[in-house]
């Protein structure tokens, strides 16, 4: 199934098949398919270049990792993620470690490397679909995450299920269509709320 993201102007096929599934394969990732994923992540921009970022990442199957990561989400978020081979959970370093500084800019650059993270999976035809949906006291206790880092977003990743096979209220989820904002109700120019002119 694709759901190509029907964009009023032109864009990257990228960016236009990004999105984000309910309904997984149970099919593994290989390794290296997964540390590429990552790779994708490491190369995003940061302020300071600090890479404020670290993810825990359980594959199903191997250490506990993914069971724990599964514990950690709302049921509502199990009930479909516990399908996805690769659970992971961004974490945001909130100090910097120049100056030992609080970073405020240190979730907008978690944001950017799970958005690479989630462009280079569309590349390989997987997909990623990120929860905010978790419990991150659980999360920070199950994973020792220290006081100066936050966990910030859970993550599924693998294949597009079947959606024949799967649960249909899951399935009829993934056939919504997609919607979004017109970029007149986000981009301003000289007045607040107002489209630029010189765009039109
Ligand atoms: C920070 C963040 C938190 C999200 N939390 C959840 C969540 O808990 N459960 C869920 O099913 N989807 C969650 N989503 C997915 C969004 O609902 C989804 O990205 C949005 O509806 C746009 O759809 P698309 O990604 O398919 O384009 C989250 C996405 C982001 C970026």
């Amino acid at each position: 199934m694709s759901k190509r993201a029907p964009a009023e102007h032109p864009i990257h096929d990228l960016v236009a098949e990004r999105w984000s599934p309910v309904v997984f394969s149970e099919e593994p990732l290989t390794p290296q398919q997964i540390r590429t994923l990552f790779e994708g992540a490491r190369w995003a921009a940061s302020s300071y270049n600090e890479q404020p970022w670290v993810y825990i990442v359980g594959v199903k199957g191997t250490d506990g990792a993914w069971r724990g990561l599964l514990d950690c989400l709302m049921e509502a978020n199990q009930a479909w993620a516990q399908h996805a081979p690769v659970l992971a959970l961004a974490v945001a370093s909130t100090r910097y470690a120049r100056n030992d500084k609080p970073n405020k800019h240190a979730w907008y650059d978690v944001g950017q490397a799970s958005a690479s993270l989630a462009l280079q999976a569309a590349s390989m035809g997987l997909y990623v679909h990120q929860m905010g949906g978790f419990d991150p006291d659980k999360a920070r206790e199950r994973f020792a995450i220290p006081d100066d880092h936050e966990p910030i977003a859970a993550m599924a990743i693998g294949h597009l299920g079947d959606a024949a096979a799967a649960d249909q209220g899951l399935a009829k989820r993934d056939a919504a269509p997609r919607a979004r904002k017109g970029i007149d109700e986000f981009v301003f120019g000289a007045d607040w709320g107002s489209f630029p002119d010189s765009l039109r």
